[in-house]
């Protein structure tokens, strides 16, 4: 059975993959592509709406992102129902004759929207309902044949639609939380307008990969670095339900990783029952390699150049014994696929974040299970497959591990002290409860030294940075205002239990414009 598909258009808003995280809540497959998409890779996908995202410039600046005029032709002349969203919506109506000019005032955050007309796009929605605004520009002209549907106290056209084709627009954002019936509005769009059906489930997918791959790999062999994280472990658990044992996974101990890491990947890895599992113990390298090394993307380029010759070397002694090695599992999942630039145009390059990286020179087909997967539906996935909730819970950790938590050198003396503080952060916000309401907590060796005094005597020794954050993907983060209590028990159990630390500092900053990740 074929899915029904929507196409989001992306113009850099931070809330383009909201969006399509918010239709495949409504079971409806979406994928987002960048502004400047071609009309063919658009028919490729065979979408059933197009949906144009928010993004931060002013669509009658010239050079501001536009979709191809093509697409939106197209579009129409197919009868595909178009939806904009912020500038999105301010764009369809820039390119189809009317008009948007620069407001008075900006709308930021909660509005009251009232409906003025009655429309299928607000059924069972409240005639006055409050609504997450975010705008400076807004729409003053409406192109012909279009209506408006809904307005605030500072806009207008705050909702419109084409009294003869399918077009909507909203200048609020029904992804947002705040947007009370903004998954109604969505769903309305999807349901009655597209005449979506609810097709994305995620146990079909299972189902579909296993057969995909099995086609794909046929009796060949895959290779796979796992790290223990709920993606590779996911990803690798789909494979080896395709493969079974000609998977085989390679651990690397980096020794970057965390207390006691290593032995429970190990013990995971044991209870999924993958047969071919090949632990490599390469930590001396790794830190003989860092040694001296300051530059953040030094040494990230150091650990995956590492990473991956430690690897290739391991697969030719496996091809030694098992035959040809064809393919590579990844757990590459969405998001990683757009943060490194591969998705989006309008993305920069912020870290090199090396699972995506395949071996150079390895001739080697990539299969990955994951890629088209946001974390939330990685989770998801992994619970129904019967992974176990402690690893579907676990908070990310990247890849390089506690080498970009170091700022500074990383040396064997600053990762004890820094798996101790990681330890006391985790046991507290378990045994709080908060770990589980956040999407990473972690501390940061700042290897900066400062005064302090330790039982009557001048100490000077290093500061800890604690970062704990929400984020729905990663892509965007805010700091959590965690409980003064939690957090006093937390820094003094550190400056009491780690040897060489005597303050403990808390990240207020968001992302943007602060990463979550401090290298
Ligand atoms: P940043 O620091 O870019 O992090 O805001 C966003 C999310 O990605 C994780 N992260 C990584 N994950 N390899 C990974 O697998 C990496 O190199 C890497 N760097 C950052 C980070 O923990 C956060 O969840």
């Amino acid at each position: 059975m074929s899915i029904d598909k929507v196409a989001v258009i992306d113009f850099g808003s931070q809330y383009t993959h909201l969006i399509a995280r918010r239709i495949r809540e409504l079971r409806v497959y979406s994928e987002v592509v960048p502004y400047n998409v071609n009309i063919e890779e658009i028919e490729k996908i065979r979408p059933k709406a197009l949906i144009l995202s928010g993004g931060p410039r002013s669509v009658y600046e010239k050079s501001s992102p536009k979709i191809k005029k093509e697409i939106l032709d197209w579009a129409i002349k197919e009868n595909i129902p178009i939806l904009g969203i912020c500038y999105g919506h301010q764009l369809i109506v820039h390119m189809l004759g009317g008009k948007v000019e620069r407001g008075e005032e900006g709308e930021y955050g909660i509005s009251i929207l009232k409906v003025l007309r009655e429309d299928i796009i607000f059924h069972g929605a409240a005639t006055e309902q409050k609504v997450w605004m975010s705008h400076k520009d807004q729409v003053v002209e409406l192109p012909p044949e279009f209506i408006v549907l809904a307005s605030t106290q500072y806009t207008p056209i705050a909702a419109y639609k084409s009294n003869e084709k399918q077009i909507y627009g909203l200048q609020f954002h029904p992804e947002v939380k705040h947007t009370k019936y903004g998954m109604k509005i969505l769903r309305n769009f999807l349901y009655k307008v597209c005449k979506c059906k609810p097709t994305w489930k995620l146990s079909d997918f299972i189902e579909r990969k296993i057969r995909e791959i099995r086609k794909i790999v046929g009796n060949g062999n895959v290779i796979m670095a796992a790290s223990g994280g709920v993606d590779s472990t996911t990803a690798a658990y789909i494979i080896s339900k395709a493969v079974g044992e000609r998977l085989h996974l390679v651990y690397v101990n980096t020794g970057l990783m965390r207390e006691n890491e290593d032995e429970e990947v190990m013990e995971t890895f044991r209870k999924l029952g993958f047969k071919n599992v090949h632990y490599i113990n390469a930590k001396d390298i790794f830190l003989e390699r860092l040694k001296g090394v300051v530059d953040p993307e030094k040494k990230r380029q150091i650990i995956a150049k590492t990473f991956i010759e430690i690897f290739e070397n391991k697969a030719k002694e496996l091809e030694k014994k098992y035959g040809r090695i064809e393919f590579l599992g990844q757990g590459t999942i969405y998001p990683d696929r757009i943060e490194s630039g591969q998705a989006s145009p309008v993305a920069d390059r912020i870290k090199s974040h090396h699972n995506v990286v395949l071996p150079k020179g390895m001739k080697l087909r990539l299969i990955e299970p994951i890629a088209d997967l946001y974390k939330d539906e990685v989770r998801r996935l992994a619970l129904e497959m019967g992974l176990p909730r402690n690893l579907v819970k676990r908070h990310p950790f990247p890849g390089p591990g506690l080498a970009i938590r170091i700022i500074g050198e990383v040396t064997e003396d600053k990762l004890r002290i820094l798996r101790k503080a990681d330890k006391i952060v985790e046991e507290e916000m378990k045994r709080s409860g908060w770990y589980w309401k956040v999407w990473q907590a972690f501390p940061v060796l700042l290897s900066i030294k400062t005064v302090g005094v330790m039982g009557d005597q001048r100490a000077y020794e290093y500061a800890i940075a604690l970062r704990v954050v929400y984020s729905e993907d990663g892509m965007t983060a805010d700091f959590v205002k965690i409980p003064w209590k939690l957090l006093e028990k937390i820094a003094s159990r550190i400056v009491n239990e780690v040897e060489r630390v005597n303050r403990v500092l808390y990240d207020v900053t968001n992302k943007p414009p602060a990463t979550i990740e401090f290298e």
